[in-house]
């Protein structure tokens, strides 16, 4: 069976919802993948998609910079979704009209069926003949183009979604992929299923099955080398390389001293006596400490933080023989940034420090499994190869560390009571069930002092700062309105059980202005 033999092409505009859109096909059981709106239509032929979704898009159909649609993809005769931005060119290039909105409509919205509907039909609530959607947009269509017929309608706009049925060509004015638009995902199984005859093939243990083949056929008996490192992409690769090759893997876990509370321990007990991964510790501990010595500038730490893991990782692969791959943890929403349009928007990449560039005399050939995957479904598929369900729901935390959390100068003390502090925050957020309510929290270690008084005592102590974000997207973020009593409750532990903390602050900051990290 091959897992990927029907499936959907994405064709991305620019909208901020392109990704959710390739996120609700694959929860269906579809393999989809997202390419820019430029991509070459050799290439999109021989990808051979049983249907094309064309998503939104920041732009306006009738700018002449703007993004163009391909109208030979209607010569593919396969089905074509066009949403928002995509409807709108649909609506362009059949000899309709789109013109701008006397209001810029966003948020929700009721559309009603005024016609006979292929792909809406049915959805609609029995009582009230209403469908709740989600709009965002600034254009609308105004004038049909020829062979559709328009669909539904809004109090304020005409035309919401159009078809034309024989060519199965369909367009939405409003977001069916984003939660809001409450039958959203029973429209897209309509058009995967009942237009695009697509079959459900792509499931966790498909999905497992068909990467661990591959893997084999790709790596054979050679020997695999991969930087462990705690996070979820990493250990997620481990499990699945493990399972394909056995003691072929070879893995390097370097323990910074700027980890989480007793994670290095936890790393080797679930990956090395757990599951039997060959695993080799570098405690490098001492090394980071004396590297970081002085040095205050946040820049400046971070490079120090990356080269020296680059170094260190380079060292150990050097002592091992016959390494012939390097398998790393690209994850797809990565491969997606890298291949935006060049005349589309895309997001600024971070670097991780994880995995650096190896030497090229080492040869190392790159594999890179989860390369097809979103984090969701690495995350069930870390959960289906035995992985604890607490490591894979981890909330991220950044390639340098504490590195990041220690304002300024980094020593051994400070990344002890910052270690602690963190661990009883998170205990307390577990404890509570807010963790999974949160998408980043963590501690930050202040060099500052402050007057306490602890039972009789003056203390003249540290501050730690808590901090904990709401996000989707990790580019925007609320602070997280956490109980007062918990918060309460977290600082009375934190002063009580670390002497060396005399107050605990919390921050209020959301993003922008502020960043989620302190450095
Ligand atoms: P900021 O602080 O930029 O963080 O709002 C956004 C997200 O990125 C993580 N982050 C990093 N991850 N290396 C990483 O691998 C880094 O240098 C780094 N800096 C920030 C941060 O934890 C948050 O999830």
């Amino acid at each position: 069976m091959n897992i990927k033999n029907n499936k959907i092409l994405i064709l991305d505009f620019g909208s901020q919802f392109t990704q959710l859109i390739a996120r609700r096909v694959r929860e269906l059981g579809v393999y989809c993948e997202v390419w820019p709106w430029d991509v070459d239509f050799a290439l999109i032929k021989e990808f051979n998609p049983k249907g094309i979704v064309l998503s939104g898009g920041p732009e306006s159909v009738h700018l002449d910079d703007g993004p163009q649609l391909d109208g030979r993809i209607f010569d593919l005769k396969i089905p074509v979704l066009g949403i928002c931005y995509g409807m709108q060119a649909i609506a362009h290039h059949f000899g309709g009209s789109v013109v701008p909105s006397d209001e810029k409509e966003f948020g929700y919205a009721q559309v009603e069926l005024t016609n006979k509907s292929g792909l809406l039909q049915g959805l609609f609530d029995k009582e009230q003949g209403f469908l709740d959607v989600w709009m965002s947009h600034g254009d609308k269509v105004d004038v049909m183009p020829q062979g559709f017929v328009a669909t539904s309608k809004t109090a304020t706009a005409p035309i919401t979604s159009f078809e034309n049925g024989d060519a199965q060509i369909y367009g939405l004015q409003f977001h069916a992929e984003v939660e809001h638009t409450t039958q959203g995902r029973k429209i897209f199984e309509r058009f995967l299923f009942g237009i695009c005859a697509c079959e459900k093939l792509w499931k966790t243990d498909n999905i497992i099955q068909t990467h661990i083949k591959s893997i084999k056929n790709q790596a054979g008996n050679d020997k695999v080398l991969l930087g462990l490192s705690g996070g979820v992409d990493s250990s997620v690769v481990a499990a699945l390389l493990h399972q394909a090759i056995g003691d072929n893997l070879v893995c390097v876990f370097v323990d910074t001293g700027l980890l989480r509370y007793k994670e290095g321990d936890q790393v080797m007990q679930t990956m090395a006596d757990d599951m039997d991964i060959n695993v080799i510790r570098v405690n490098a501990q001492q090394m980071y400490y004396d590297a970081l010595k002085g040095e205050s500038d946040p820049e400046k730490k971070r490079k120090i933080i990356g080269g020296l893991f680059i170094k260190i990782f380079e060292e150990e692969a050097r002592k091992l023989d016959n390494v012939k791959w390097l398998a790393q943890g690209t994850i797809y929403p990565d491969v997606i940034e890298s291949a935006a349009s060049k005349t589309g928007k895309s997001h600024v990449i971070k670097s991780h420090h994880n995995v650096g560039g190896l030497p090229a005399d080492m040869n190392l050939k790159l594999l890179e499994p989860l390369r097809d995957l979103f984090k969701d479904e690495v995350r069930k598929m870390g959960v289906a190869l035995g992985l604890p369900k607490a490591m894979v729901y981890r909330h991220p935390f950044p390639g340098p560390g504490l590195g990041v959390r220690i304002l300024g100068e980094v020593k051994q003390k400070y990344a002890q009571i910052l270690a602690k502090a963190d661990h009883i925050f998170i205990t307390e957020l577990v404890k509570w069930d807010l963790y999974d309510k949160t998408s980043q929290a963590f501690a930050v270690f202040l060099p500052v002092k402050s007057v306490g008084v602890v039972g009789d005592a003056r203390r003249y102590q540290y501050v730690i700062a808590l901090r904990a974000v709401e996000t989707i997207d990790f580019m925007t973020a609320r602070w997280a309105h956490l109980p007062y009593e918990f918060l309460e409750h977290v600082s009375t532990r934190i002063i009580n059980e670390i002497d060396k903390v005399s107050r605990v602050v919390y921050d209020i900051s959301s993003k922008p202005p502020a960043t989620i990290e302190w450095e």
